[in-house]
């Protein structure tokens, strides 16, 4: 038998497994060039969520918070998916039912492959006027171009993203809570997951009996709550964890 540095615990679970959870958070898309918040050049480090992520803030200063929204889709824009997102894909061809639950707006996982997606913070892709509700999504980012675009209606068009103090979509978390309630594994992978309710997500699959696999770069708050951390990056390390899954599999099928 080959050597592997995964618990035993966690390849038997890799062989029955049906039901798969991804909860992922910023981490996920660091190696893509996507800044995260907390940590060493966290994004919270530097600026401050009330003045930007936040409703009050964006009626205030409507201007400065949709040209850092425009700063922020062109990061997304540019970046690509990582093997990290691109491991998390592939795992649909090996399991029946693969969810992704993330804290992202950022959109890598769809164009990873992923196919089911829950955004509990929304998509920064789109946006909608808070008067008629109508949609503007992909829009143009033109550097020249400074201030906010307004809808035909004249209301304000804001990101289609969850702003501290604000609801997460109710389907998508209900989803994601069944999703989670139902996982034979749930990977939580780059996140802090210290903002709530998002992260009582991987506690809705730890309550339900799944086992939990932590990946980050280092420890946090909720490492002790996991049956196994495993401490790096994304992008190495799902792609590690998905050969296993190849070995189990194609060992199964001789
Ligand atoms: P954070 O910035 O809080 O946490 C990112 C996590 O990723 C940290 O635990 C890092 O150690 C870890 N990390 C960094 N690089 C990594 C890598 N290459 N591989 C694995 N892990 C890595 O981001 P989130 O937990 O996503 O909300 O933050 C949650 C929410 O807080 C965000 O959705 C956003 C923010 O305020 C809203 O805007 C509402």
């Amino acid at each position: 038998m080959s050597e592997t540095k995964f618990p035993k615990e966690l390849l038997d679970k890799l062989v029955t497994a049906e039901n798969i959870v991804f909860f992922t958070g910023a981490g996920i898309s660091a190696e893509s060039g996507v800044p995260t918040f907390r940590g060493k050049d966290g994004i919270w480090n530097k600026l401050k969520p009330e003045e930007l992520a936040n409703f009050n803030a964006f009626l205030r200063n409507t201007d400065m918070v949709w040209e850092w929204y425009q700063y922020r889709r062109k990061i997304v824009r540019e970046a690509q998916p990582n093997p990290g997102h691109l491991a998390i894909a592939e795992f649909q061809n090996y399991f029946p039912n693969v969810t992704v639950v993330t804290q992202n707006v950022d959109n890598l996982h769809k164009r990873a492959g992923s196919k089911k997606i829950y955004e509990l913070h929304g998509n920064i892709e789109r946006n909608f006027c808070i008067d008629c509700k109508k949609w503007y999504n992909d829009v143009p980012i033109d550097e020249n171009k400074k201030g906010a675009i307004k809808c035909d209606c004249g209301g304000l068009i804001r990101p289609d993203v969850v702003w501290f103090g604000e609801y997460l979509p109710q389907d998508e978390f209900k989803q994601s809570e069944w999703e989670a309630g139902r996982s034979d594994i749930c990977f939580v992978v780059g996140t802090s997951a210290v903002v709530y309710p998002a992260a009582y997500i991987p506690f809705t699959a730890l309550q339900a009996g799944s086992y939990l696999v932590e990946v980050n770069i280092e420890p946090t708050d909720f490492s002790s709550h996991a049956h196994y951390s495993y401490f790096g990056e994304a992008g190495k390390v799902l792609p590690e964890i998905l050969s296993e899954v190849k070995k189990i599999k194609s060992s199964k099928k001789q």
